[in-house]
């Protein structure tokens, strides 16, 4: 089959479904890949690109519609594009579902398959197909890049001949995907940066990240399904405002992510807050496109407070990223396509048992398949029977069991060494038999030495080849009076290279241990 990707058509969307190496992965898939020409243009992937590639060029949307099985898009289409949508075709992109039913019905009644990149359940399987996360790492990243363009100071503190440069504050609302990008590159640009978010999980990954995380001391567990948040009550969220509150003057960028799917964003930035904030600091509202969690969001654009704290409400953050956002994407509808096509034939298969497939579904054989059922709970961890402590008397008699097994255990060894210094003898000279006879011996007393040297050492390892070391020096000394000039020779070199791993040993150590200390 062929799968083609058009050139994008909403206002100021630079990105594109389709790359030159999401091409290449995709004929190994079996597919052939077409796109409409200039189609990559914005996201800086050219036409000849594809072509080098393997990817058929045509000149327009009619004529890649027409050819095309299976239409991949970032954006949804507008009502002339799924009126000019053939009937049967396959599509995979951003789909709005619960807010577009009208544009879900058009595509049923197409009989198009559709799978909506936003439905992707969060699930670790399916994370290399989760489009939403992979745009909103782009968004949190960019949010900050975009706060330090309308903020007039550095991020990071400095202490200059002309004064010191006290660093900015930075307050993160919502520690999802977007919030986590966001306080890594706000904390790499040497910010002081705070977090809160209603799911306490998250606190452990916000400070692993070097941010504080803003504790509230509420009774509350904000956390709802699949990984997202539940609504708040009233009494969290006044809690939750009057913190906020207390810490707008020392903030000088907030960065907010706050969402719950399907719900509009919660107001957590208020006019006060707002207000209380200092000339010249940034609000950046991610979830503008949702209303806003700034009172003063206007979305898509920038607006400035009277007191002249800026407040950034663009939609398009990956976009402005577009040959990243792209990359990115092109792969997620890669490995979407690499699950819908289990043989690697070049043929889809809609395995609506698939939780992934049947979730992202939107609409599929001329009905709306949206919303899918509840995710099928996880294979449960089985109950663990309780463990039942055993009784004196039976750890007495299986301490006694395991005596016996061990004493059973060394008769055979001695019984079997026996017989095998019995057979050697039986036909080896006497001379070879008393050298013989004391290699064993010192074997069976190197290993007791060595195993049982107390670790003193930084690693076990270090301290049993230090007792190696330990034995060899102890060998060669006895023989380093020997008559022998060669003997003499070799039992210095052996004292003099088992010396060196020794006190090797302990300076390695010494160091080792110096790294811990605190100066
Ligand atoms: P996410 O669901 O992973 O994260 C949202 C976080 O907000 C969750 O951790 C949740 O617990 C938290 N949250 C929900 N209600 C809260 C409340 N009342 N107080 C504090 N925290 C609360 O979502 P993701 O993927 O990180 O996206 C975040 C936002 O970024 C969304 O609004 C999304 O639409 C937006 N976005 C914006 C883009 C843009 O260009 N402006 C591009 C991509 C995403």
């Amino acid at each position: 089959m062929k799968l083609g990707a058009l050139r994008e058509t909403a206002d100021g969307e630079q990105r594109v479904a389709l790359t030159p190496d999401s091409a290449v992965q995709l004929q190994k898939l079996g597919y052939d890949c077409v796109i409409e020409s200039g189609a990559g243009a914005a996201a800086r992937f050219e036409d000849e690109a594809y072509r080098a590639a393997g990817v058929e060029v045509v000149d327009s949307a009619e004529a890649l519609l027409e050819t095309a099985d299976i239409i991949a898009r970032v954006r949804a289409p507008s009502d002339a594009e799924v009126a000019a949508l053939p009937s049967g075709k396959k599509l995979i992109s951003f789909l709005s579902p619960a807010q577009s039913p009208e544009l879900l019905d058009a595509l049923s009644a197409k009989n198009t398959s559709a799978i909506a990149m936003e439905m992707v359940p969060r699930i670790s399987r399916a994370q290399k197909m989760d489009a939403l996360s992979s745009m909103a790492n782009i968004a949190g990243y960019r949010a900050v890049i975009e706060a330090g363009n309308q903020f007039g100071r550095f991020f990071t503190g400095q202490i200059t001949a002309a004064g010191k440069v006290p660093p900015a504050q930075v307050l993160v609302i919502g520690a999802g995907v977007a919030g986590l990008a966001a306080i890594g590159t706000a904390q790499s640009l040497g910010a002081v940066v705070k977090a809160f978010d209603v799911r306490p999980e998250v606190a452990e990954q916000i400070e692993s990240m070097g941010a504080e995380f803003v504790f509230l001391d509420f009774e509350e567990d904000g956390g709802g399904d699949g990984g997202y948040a539940a609504p708040s009550s009233p009494e969290f969220r006044e809690k939750q405002l009057a913190c906020f509150r207390e810490l707008a003057p020392e903030i000088d960028i907030v960065i907010t992510t706050a969402l719950i799917p399907g719900r509009d964003a919660p107001k957590l930035w208020l006019d006060d807050m707002v207000a209380a904030m200092k000339p010249g600091s940034v609000v950046v509202d991610l979830a503008a496109e949702m209303g806003g969690n700034c009172d003063l969001t206007v979305k898509g654009d920038i607006v400035e407070s009277a007191n002249g704290v800026k407040v950034v409400g663009y939609t398009d953050f990956p976009s402005r990223m577009a040959t990243q956002a792209s990359t990115l994407y092109a792969t997620n509808i890669r490995h979407m396509m690499t699950d819908l096509t289990p043989e690697k034939d070049g043929v889809p298969v809609w395995d609506m048992e698939d939780d992934v497939i049947r979730t992202s579904t939107v609409t599929h054989d001329g009905a709306v398949t949206f919303p899918p059922p509840p995710l099928k709970v996880q294979a449960q961890a089985k109950p663990q029977p309780k463990k039942v402590e055993p009784t004196a008397e039976e750890r007495k008699a299986a301490e006694l069991a395991a005596e016996q097994a061990r004493g059973k255990q060394q008769i055979m060894l001695l019984c079997i060494g026996g017989a095998l210094m019995w057979l050697v003898g039986a036909f080896a000279p006497p001379s070879f038999m008393q050298h013989f006879i004391v290699f064993v011996l010192s074997c069976f007393v190197g290993f007791q030495v060595i195993w049982n040297v107390s670790h003193s050492l930084h690693t076990p390892l270090m301290a049993v080849t230090n007792a190696i070391s330990g034995i060899v020096i102890l060998g060669a000394l006895l023989q380093v009076g020997s008559d022998s000039g060669l003997v003499t020779f070799l039992a210095s070199i052996s004292v003099l290279i088992a010396t060196i791993n020794v006190v090797g040993g302990f300076m390695v150590t010494r160091r080792m241990l110096a790294m811990f200390q605190k100066s």
